[in-house]
């Protein structure tokens, strides 16, 4: 599979000069100021607790006054949050759904434009990136990888094993058995014992099907990880905090930054929570996850954009 790092040169041809230091990496973690860049499990703090944070569903370019009048903002908060953060995480990664659809190529271009500006004031090691729906499934992904590179990658920190699953760029709402296939290949590599994460953007479980919160090929994914003991899932895509398990394998659903959905099932149509006045940015959020990088699940803290 080939990867993209995001390096200078691709951020100027975007027109996206003037993010600092930053290192912003969506596949291999090839860049040489990337503290991922070494073999983890070689590395002197190999042993270290750390944490990581994940943003979902930013839907930049949404605009509902009803459902979040501060849409242009709420992004720009929760990277204010994240730099706040007593611990600086180790890196911090997107789940999808970075822009909201829009089937204009100038303003998806514009949008991911835009959202990439507004994770570059992020002050973090390392910002990753996967896709959503809404930014991947008009083009299978052209364009975001344009600007974030691979949609589908490993990397590792720390002795842990970290694989990003694409299962939106295909409009069938799969991942399909080229990934599938790569995914065994990768896994192969690993011990049983390994500790390993997956990010995806939909569940990999029949969450509500009827919503689409599912994977149509997800459970031969749950399948091939199973043999592993030590497997933590986490997602974006329902807007919500959620928590399931698979046997022994968790998956934990993250908030969104731009509108909340209401619990599987629990009305009719699925729609966006409305905004409520007395409870500004009520059910958006960001996780930390605090990990130790010996033993141990995987713990998710999330928490409020704006704190009440
Ligand atoms: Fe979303």
């Amino acid at each position: 599979m080939s990867t993209t790092p995001i390096d200078r040169r691709t951020l100027m041809r975007l027109g996206l000069s003037g993010l600092g230091g930053l290192v912003l990496v969506s596949g291999m973690p090839s860049l040489g100021s990337s503290a991922e860049g070494t073999d983890a499990a070689l590395s002197p703090g190999a042993q270290d607790d750390f944490s990581f944070v994940q943003l979902s569903d930013v839907h930049l370019g949404f605009s509902g006054a009803r459902v979040n009048p501060d849409s242009q903002g709420t992004l720009d908060k929760a990277v204010a949050a994240v730099n706040a953060l007593d611990k600086r995480p180790e890196f911090v990664i997107f789940t999808g759904d970075l822009t909201h659809l829009v089937e204009d190529e100038a303003v998806r271009k514009s949008r991911m434009a835009a959202f990439m500006e507004a994770a570059g004031r992020l002050t973090a090691k390392t910002v990753r990136f996967m896709p959503g729906e809404h930014d991947a499934s008009l083009d299978r992904g052209e364009m975001y990888q344009q600007f974030f590179g691979a949609m589908h990658y490993t990397f590792d920190v720390k002795g842990v094993h970290f694989i990003v699953l694409d299962n939106v760029s295909d409009p069938a709402a799969v991942i399909g058995q080229q990934q599938l296939d790569w995914l065994k290949a990768d896994l192969a590599k690993l011990k049983t014992d390994a500790r390993i994460v997956v990010f995806t953007h939909r569940p990999l479980f029949d969450l509500y099907p009827q919503w689409d919160w599912n994977t149509k090929d997800g459970q031969s994914v749950i399948d091939v990880l199973m043999p592993y003991a030590n497997v933590t899932v986490f997602y974006g895509h329902i807007h919500q905090e959620h928590h399931h398990s698979t046997g022994h394998i968790q998956h934990h659903a993250a908030l969104s930054l731009m509108f909340a959905l209401p619990a599987p099932g629990s009305l009719p149509k699925k729609a966006p929570v409305p905004w409520d006045p007395a409870s500004p940015y009520k059910g958006l959020g960001y996780r930390t996850v605090a990990a130790s990088s010996r033993q141990g699940p995987f713990l998710p803290l999330d928490l409020p954009v704006v704190r009440a």
